[in-house]
């Protein structure tokens, strides 16, 4: 046996047990380095996947196995490790849901999200005529409501809720033309009351509520007119007032606050104007160009991204286009990034609160379904879940949870549909 063993055997059994601990530092090396693997993924699964800002769009399911097993048949030792990581990540395959009808077909309205998180919609082209009547989304219960009527019906209008929570209605275009009166809805009574006129007729111009509260109205149309006019709206005193005008006209342009406070508004210029941009500087109430967009552009989105950079996409020119585009204020240049899958313009860009930008509908050869994320980290393109209805000229709301409201637009005709894509 063993114990009574002879030099020889004695020799065989010390080397036996070296080479046994070899063997067993390099099973507990290989043990150790697969924990450590096992635990690494454990926390990037954990980082991207379970406590990732936004649920993914499909469900994902992550299982890590790991199994080692050692057992050596002369010696007394076996280690089992085993480590198993089930990461499942819950959520249901994100789709549009179809919501409430608006109570009236319309597209070219405008939507405002109110302080009390309804959603009011103004105006817009029925199914013939330019409308008046206005309606609230109520997101407790799904359901639109007709809520006081404007003096004035309209289209291609923009609608601003201001600091004290009312809601400016300006310009637009009616049966009997370009429109200079304002009106204020008044959501604790839930009617319409007109404020001061304009300066100018105008319809697809920009109004943006300033940092100082003011809103500033520029460009539009006017005719035949592309206008170069620009002028202010003070809610404390309900007037307006005259500021220097842009450079050149536009109309279908964009406006976006800059984080410093300056506005920049870029495309809709006239040829070869169309790929301009420029500040306004709201201190000294002058503007200056900046830099030219890569290409020109009307009828296109921008949106202020938490970077300070303003994503620019679509819109058209010569047709519909699928670029996209940075402007960097620091730098005051343009950089083309990759472009969307679907060329389109009168689409909608919704900033998401987990940064990312969601581009829904607007026109290519027909009115789309397709909704595209923009995703500012990687700076990329997804494809994200259709609409249900194609839509154009229609209103994308992002409700105080998050949820994107798409309502009306065009479809071969005025649209009364609406539906939700919960985001986050
Ligand atoms: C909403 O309107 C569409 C027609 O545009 C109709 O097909 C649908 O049944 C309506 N939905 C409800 C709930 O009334
Ligand atoms: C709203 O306007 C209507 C019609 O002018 C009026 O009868 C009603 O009293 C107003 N509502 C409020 C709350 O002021
Ligand atoms: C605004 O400017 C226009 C000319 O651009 C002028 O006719 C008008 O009187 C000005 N209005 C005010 C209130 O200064
Ligand atoms: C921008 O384009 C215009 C032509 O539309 C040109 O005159 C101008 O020089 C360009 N600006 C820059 C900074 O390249």
């Amino acid at each position: 046996m063993h114990r009574n063993s002879t030099f020889s055997d004695s020799t065989v059994t010390q080397l036996k047990r070296y080479q046994w601990w070899q063997n067993r530092r390099f099973k507990l090396g290989i043990s150790i380095l697969v924990l450590v693997i096992a635990i690494i993924t454990l926390s990037l699964i954990l980082k991207f996947i379970v406590f990732a800002p936004e649920k993914s769009e499909t469900t994902t399911t992550t299982t890590t196995t790991t199994t080692t097993s050692s057992s050596l048949t002369t010696e007394v030792y076996s280690t089992t490790t085993t480590t198993t990581i089930t990461t499942t990540t819950i959520t249901q395959q994100l789709v549009w849901h179809n919501t409430g009808n608006l109570t009236t077909t319309r597209y070219r309205h405008a939507a405002s999200v109110l302080n009390d998180g309804k959603v009011l919609v103004t105006g817009g082209l029925g199914s013939q005529y330019q409308l008046s009547s206005t309606e609230l989304y109520d997101p407790s219960t799904g359901k639109w409501t007709l809520t006081g009527r404007m003096l004035i019906e309209r289209e291609l209008h923009t609608a601003s809720v201001l600091t004290n929570g009312k809601v400016l209605v300006v310009g637009g275009e009616s049966s009997h033309g370009y429109i200079t009166e304002s009106e204020l809805y008044n959501p604790s009574t839930g009617n319409w009351t007109v404020t001061d006129s304009t300066q100018y007729a105008r319809a697809e111009h920009t109004a943006t509520v300033l940092p100082n509260g003011k809103v500033l109205v520029t460009g539009g149309f006017y005719g035949d007119r592309h206008l170069d006019t620009a002028e202010l709206y003070d809610p404390s005193t309900e007037t307006w007032t005259n500021t220097s005008t842009m450079n050149i006209g536009r109309e279908h342009h964009t406006a976006t606050v800059l984080r410093d406070g300056r506005v920049l508004v870029a495309g809709g210029g006239k040829h070869p104007n169309e790929h301009t941009a420029e500040l306004y500087d709201p201190v000294r109430e002058i503007w200056t160009y900046t830099g030219n967009m890569t290409g020109g552009r009307e009828r296109h989105t921008a949106s202020a991204l938490a970077s300070g950079k303003v994503l620019v996409t679509g819109g058209t020119q010569d047709g519909p286009s699928n670029t996209a585009e940075l402007y960097d204020p620091n730098t005051e240049t343009w950089t083309a990034i990759s472009s969307m899958k679907d060329g389109r313009f009168d689409h909608t860009a919704s900033v998401l609160s987990n940064g990312k930008v969601l581009i829904s509908g607007g026109y290519l050869s027909n009115s789309l379904n397709s909704v595209e994320l923009y995703d500012p980290l990687t700076e990329s393109w997804t494809t994200i879940a259709s609409m249900n209805h194609l839509r154009s000229d229609h209103t994308a709301s992002i409700l105080s949870d998050g949820t994107i409201l798409a309502a009306g637009g065009y479809d071969r005709g005025s649209m009364n549909t609406a539906e939700l894509y919960k985001s986050l």
